[in-house]
């Protein structure tokens, strides 16, 4: 892939992407891309924030992989919990009951909102995404509500319901092939960029009486699912008046509201869930990526008591093979005790002004950054190749015919310097393992900051 960059023609590869041809390319899909010219780095050791390459080279890591690996790498305590219960027991089928089972449950139930009070556990944030929507859906059916309120620009995973509910281009990449009725979508507290054209304060939080005025023009939706920050599109903090609105929108309306903390969850905002931030308490919960630190696929659908009362009368036809699999549990039990034992809350409210701060210089000092924005150790950086215009350097429809983007140019920078940042279409997604020292977390911002003035050269 060639990128013209001041007049030169300038090759641009992914970032994870300058590796060898190997076995791996030939015989396992590449997601979320085309395959031709998949060259993936070999990673052959991972400690603390850092990773190694085959090559023996470092890198830090500036953003926890896949916003997953919150407690860092090779956490003895964890491995200790999975390895111990590997050999008591690796696998049992779900309708049994284990120590492991108990012991998970009653630990969620000490950080969970006290409204959440059954669990359903599986193995990826996808998956309790599909729950959720298929419990509304059970839940509802009486009333037929059965239609989904999701927002554009939201990511809630990868197959059936939890692509559908999802509302940027992954969805629409595959709409013609899978477009199921039922799903709605609205607009997002987007501020940088108001779908709306109005300005905070004086919009009112206009997008969240919008939800009303869809509910009530649509009919028939029996649930709403969001991502209290939004993630990989960008780290969309709302207004604070907007998700206690859009809770009391759904409570008003009798519509199930759905807080989406796959990546929100488990200390990345500073909080256990990000919800408590503005004190809302949804009627589910769904979570997974930080719930084990990333140490074993592990997700939480968790509902409150109506909802599970209704269940004591009503058939739950759901379940899986690997649902509440102890492996994954004992991930989960180690990890929770690992984020309290670290005072990772604490932790990352402490170290949250820092990282604020160091974002914010990072947008007075690039004109390429249009906008940067950020919640405890979770931020991002949106590039724009002319500020006053908002324009974006690439579009989804770019990062689809694999074009290059800005991104993975800066990101490439970054990472011959010693530094991942995983990146989507127009973001830089910054959110580091919460156990990073300051001193890791300036170098990473330094290396962010050198690896910028690429795009600056590209402004308009
Ligand atoms: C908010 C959100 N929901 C759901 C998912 C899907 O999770 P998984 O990739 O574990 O299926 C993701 C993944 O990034 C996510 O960020």
């Amino acid at each position: 892939m060639q990128l013209i960059l001041g007049g030169k023609l300038e090759k641009v590869e992914p970032i994870a992407n300058h590796g060898e041809e190997s076995v791996s390319t030939s015989l396992t899909y590449a997601t979320w891309r085309k395959q031709e010219g998949w060259k993936p780095l070999k990673i052959v050791d991972a400690e603390g924030v850092n990773f190694v390459d085959s090559s023996g080279k470092k890198y830090l890591d500036l953003s926890s992989q896949l916003m997953c690996s919150n407690l860092g790498h090779k956490n003895m305590n964890i491995i200790r919990a999975i390895k111990n219960q590997a050999e008591k027991i690796a696998y049992i089928a779900p309708g049994f009951n284990t120590e492991v089972r108990e012991e998970l449950s009653s630990s969620l139930k000490t950080i969970l909102p006290s409204n959440l009070n059954k669990y359903f556990f599986a193995t990826s944030g996808t998956e309790a995404n599909e729950a959720a929507v298929k419990i509304i859906r059970m839940y509802k059916r009486k009333e037929g509500k059965t239609k989904i309120i999701s927002a554009y620009n939201s990511y809630h995973g990868s197959t059936g319901s939890s692509i559908q509910v999802t509302g940027d281009f992954r969805r629409i990449e595959i709409d013609d092939v899978q477009h199921s009725p039922g799903f709605l979508h609205i607009p997002q507290p987007y501020c940088y960029r108001c779908p709306f054209g109005l300005k905070y304060p004086t919009c009112n939080v206009a997008c969240a009486d919008y939800v009303e005025y869809v509910i009530r023009n649509e009919g028939h939706v029996g649930g709403i699912i969001l991502e209290p920050v939004t993630g990989t599109n960008g780290v969309i903090v709302p207004p604070k008046e907007y998700l206690p609105r859009v809770s009391e929108i759904a409570r008003d309306n009798d519509v199930v509201f759905v807080a989406d903390e796959v990546m929100t969850g488990f200390g990345r905002t500073g909080d256990w869930f990000a919800v408590n931030h503005w004190k809302v308490k949804p009627d589910i919960i769904t979570t997974a990526k930080g719930i084990s630190g990333a140490y074993m696929p592990l997700s939480l659908t968790a509902t409150d008591r109506r909802i599970s009362e209704y269940f004591d009368e009503n058939y739950f036809a759901h379940g899986h093979t690997y649902e509440a699999h102890p492996m994954t549990l004992a991930a989960g039990v180690a990890a929770i005790e690992e984020y309290k034992r670290l005072d990772i809350m604490k932790k990352v409210t402490g170290m949250a002004p820092h990282f604020a701060s160091r974002l914010e210089e990072i947008k007075e000092r690039h004109n390429s950054v249009g906008d940067v924005r950020h919640i405890g150790l979770f931020g991002a950086v949106e590039l724009v190749k002319d500020r006053e215009k908002k324009t974006p350097f690439n579009s989804y429809e770019e990062k689809v015919a694999g074009k290059p983007l800005m991104t993975d140019l800066v990101a490439k920078k970054a990472m011959q310097d010693g530094v991942y940042i995983s990146t989507w279409v127009t973001n830089l997604m910054i959110a580091p393992p919460l156990i990073i020292s300051q001193e890791d977390l300036d170098r990473g911002f330094d290396a962010l900051d050198a690896a910028l003035s690429i795009a600056d050269k590209e402004v308009r």
